[in-house]
């Protein structure tokens, strides 16, 4: 049972090695674009729990960890390229440390800095799923800009008391999508805010669930005019 488990790490290993030594990582003009309803994984900024500052990794660059799994799907936060839809993700337990982020991100201390590729990571990237610090699709101060990604802001809106926080759990998501003849399948933009949050909302204490709704949303393009 463990020769066999040792056998296909090792394997992996060495088509990780295979993969990583012989293609370098493709730039995004050379990636493929998400094909209709393709997965796109959601990773946020690592904070501390003391301050809500970022966090770095080893190298210095900003640590990148999977948003929060869902219970809906067992995995993290996941949007669909291109679809139109309602996705639940309901954290099932908020932990000491996610409580006290949740103040931060909803007195604006600090931003719910998340991203997804704007095209589809390569294997040798998503080898661990979301493992996204990596040095290779990093550039600028601390790693901020990178050119596979998309930055996603998430503005959770809500209230603190003494005990407890009201989190405004339903919340719009908007992905923005290069036009087709230019670079089909990229994302080119997204944001995320709460919506009502005054009469949508949840109390949350430490322990509870964190049952969230985006309703999802794409627009293909430049600028949208609403009014
Ligand atoms: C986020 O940072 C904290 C503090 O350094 C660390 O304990 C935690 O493991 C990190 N989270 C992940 C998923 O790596
Ligand atoms: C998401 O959750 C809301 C509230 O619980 C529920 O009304 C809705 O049907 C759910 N949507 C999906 C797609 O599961
Ligand atoms: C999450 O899933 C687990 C396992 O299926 C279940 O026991 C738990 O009640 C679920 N939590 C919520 C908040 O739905």
């Amino acid at each position: 049972m463990w020769l066999v488990v040792f056998a296909v790490q090792a394997f992996w290993l060495s088509l990780g090695t295979a993969l990583s030594g012989q293609e370098p990582l493709k730039s995004l003009e050379e990636a493929r674009g998400y094909n209709p309803g393709e997965p796109i994984p959601v990773s946020c900024l690592n904070r501390t729990i003391d301050t809500g500052e970022h966090i770095t990794d080893a190298a210095g660059q900003l640590q990148y960890i999977p948003f929060p799994t869902c219970n809906e799907t067992g995995r993290p936060l996941e949007l669909f390229f291109g679809v139109e839809k309602e996705v639940n993700c309901t954290i099932d337990f908020v932990t000491d440390e996610f409580f006290h982020l949740l103040e931060f991100y909803i007195h604006s201390d600090a931003p719910l800095s998340c991203r997804i590729p704007s095209k589809p990571l390569p294997p040798s990237v998503l080898e661990n799923e979301y493992r996204v610090s990596d040095q290779l699709t990093q550039e600028g101060a601390l790693g901020t800009q990178s050119t596979l990604y998309t930055p996603l802001i998430i503005a959770l809106a809500g209230t603190l008391q003494l005990s407890h926080l009201h989190v405004g759990n339903y919340l719009n998501l908007l992905v923005h999508a290069a036009p087709k003849s230019q670079s089909p399948g990229t994302v080119d933009a997204a944001t995320a805010y709460s919506i009502a949050s005054h009469t949508r909302n949840t109390k949350i204490t430490i322990g509870d669930p964190l049952p969230l709704s985006f309703s999802c949303g794409g627009q293909r393009g430049g600028l949208r005019r609403v009014f």
